[in-house]
């Protein structure tokens, strides 16, 4: 069970979270919000449940989180910031939910482009954002996942995944943790856009460090460089800087 006004009382926003809808289980917190969307709910709505039984996680995979255990929430935006840096957002959601653990919990949160959540290098959550023009209009909505106190994560997952309980040794209120991150969130989205880009860099853990790149059909050695202005990576590749714009990072 999660208690929505545990989380209110927490929030220090002016429109993000103001609208929140809980439900004890559903399919997948981002179509919900997309359903939500057909009656014209306001930028800020946030979904959330305590049992998500068909997550959607990027490029097509499945996202599991364990019921009763994890943070699982969308959020809408209708932002109208322009076109090309539409893909700084989910960046900057990043950005805000290492920022909403850090302050939390005494744990230092990262980032792995484009927008994995780490704890000691290894994932602790992940962003789905999914975009679309509805009357003229961009809608955004970014799901979030967060392993908070799983205490035990699948064979096949474990070496690479963790929850925040597993790092801290503790389990963790889960209200609280959520309203930081939304407060987080509505500070950043509000602050120039400009200002993102650096925000991110400082909590990549990958920042001028040698990576492989696992491209749409090439596996690449290089250097992580940072961000492009608008969110792609920019890698050294035999002393040539190349621009993605998708593809998965493999730590060294
Ligand atoms: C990833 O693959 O790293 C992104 C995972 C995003 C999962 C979240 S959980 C809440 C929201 N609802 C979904 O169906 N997916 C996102």
């Amino acid at each position: 069970m999660l208690f929505i006004n545990l989380i209110q009382g927490n929030l220090f926003t002016s429109y993000i979270g103001r609208e929140m809808e809980f439900f004890s289980f559903t399919n997948s917190t981002n179509e919900d919000v997309w359903e939500y969307v057909k009656e014209n709910v306001s930028p800020g709505f946030v979904v959330i449940t305590d049992n998500q039984k068909q997550g959607k996680g990027r490029r097509g995979n499945k996202w599991h989180s364990e019921p009763g255990k994890s943070l699982t929430f969308s959020l809408l935006l209708k932002p109208s910031i322009k076109m090309e840096k539409l893909g700084l957002i989910p960046l900057i959601v990043g950005v805000s939910v290492v920022e909403g653990i850090n302050s939390f919990t005494k744990l230092k949160g990262s980032l792995k482009w484009p927008n994995d959540i780490l704890i000691n290098d290894k994932k602790v959550g992940g962003i789905l954002c999914e975009h679309k023009i509805i009357q003229n209009k961009s809608h955004i909505v970014l799901g979030i996942g967060l392993n908070v106190n799983e205490t035990e994560l699948s064979v096949d997952i474990s070496d690479k995944a963790t929850s925040l309980c597993l790092e801290a040794g503790h389990p963790i209120q889960r209200e609280p943790l959520l309203a930081e991150i939304l407060n987080q969130f509505e500070k950043n989205i509000e602050a120039p856009s400009a200002t993102w880009v650096s925000k991110w860099e400082s909590y990549c853990t990958h920042l001028n460090e040698p990576i492989i790149f696992h491209s749409s059909n090439e596996i690449i050695s290089g250097t992580f460089v940072g961000l492009s202005e608008t969110g792609q990576a920019n890698m050294r590749i035999d002393n040539r800087e190349k621009v993605f714009s998708s593809g998965v990072i493999e730590l060294q």
